[in-house]
């Protein structure tokens, strides 16, 4: 889902929710569980997100607004709190764990700890390119080096989002050294030596945001709630 077509969707849910209200049916705004009772209540006018989502049969518009209705609800609850709280993170595959096929390993681990994938591509970047990326270690004696590996070959970047999931990935790759990653970490069960250690992370908010920005564009990140959210999140 476009992030026009989310914020369209958004507003549509808005629009709907104070249409309701205004009928003064029995709308509560609090919990899926409110919401879904709301189907069973509410009969009334549906101008908004009839129109959103019933291109073709409009016989029965005010059954499928007691169908939107929740939906509705559920969009605007659970992917604009998501979308305020979340926070991304930047990884990348680097040439190394490419071609050595371990893309498919790395993405198992960040998924099946539930974090969300929200973007993703294959690119070979230039080595002017590289640079910027690692600019902070340009003092360092293997800056030249790091680059010119960097921009040998395919590079998988990625923007995984979830609660912690900038220190969390950090964890999940190890220590830069793989001598020094610990056993079940990426590094310290794929990788031997610092010089190819096969995966990048961003190391706190700020380089995060400037990373995502430096290899993605705005529209290539996606907004979407995954199905999963329901249950890997939660307050007891
Ligand atoms: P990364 O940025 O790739 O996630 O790695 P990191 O934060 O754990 O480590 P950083 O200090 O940012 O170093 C970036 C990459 O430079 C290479 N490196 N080589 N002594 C060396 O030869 C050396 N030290 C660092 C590694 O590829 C490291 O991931
Ligand atoms: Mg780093």
């Amino acid at each position: 889902m476009s992030s026009h077509f989310y914020k369209s969707a958004s507003r549509a849910a808005r629009s709907l929710l104070s249409s309701a209200s205004k009928h003064r049916h029995h709308v509560v705004s609090e919990g899926r569980t409110a919401m879904a009772a709301a189907t069973v209540s509410y009969k009334g006018k549906l101008p908004a997100l009839v129109s959103f989502c019933d291109s073709s049969t409009t016989s029965n518009k005010w059954i499928t607004g007691a169908l939107a209705l929740p939906a509705a609800a559920y969009m605007l609850q659970d992917q604009e709190a998501y979308a305020a709280q979340m926070e991304r993170t930047f990884i990348a595959i680097k040439p190394d764990g490419v071609q050595r096929g371990l893309i498919s390993e790395i993405i198992h681990r960040f998924e099946r700890k539930g974090f969300k994938l929200v973007a993703i591509k294959l690119v070979v970047p230039s080595k002017s390119f590289a640079g910027k990326h690692y600019h902070d270690l340009k003092d360092r004696p293997f800056y030249n080096g790091l680059c010119n590996f960097l921009s040998s070959g395919p590079v998988l970047a990625m923007v995984w989002e979830g609660e912690g999931v900038i220190t969390y990935g950090r964890k999940l790759i190890g220590a830069t050294d793989p001598q020094k990653s610990e056993p079940g970490t990426i590094r310290g069960d794929l990788a031997i030596v610092v010089g190819r250690n096969i995966i990048h992370g961003s190391d706190g908010p700020e380089t995060a945001k400037n990373e995502i920005s430096l290899w993605f564009k705005p529209e290539e990140l996606t907004n979407y709630t995954s199905n999963q959210e329901k249950w890997a999140y939660g307050v007891n």
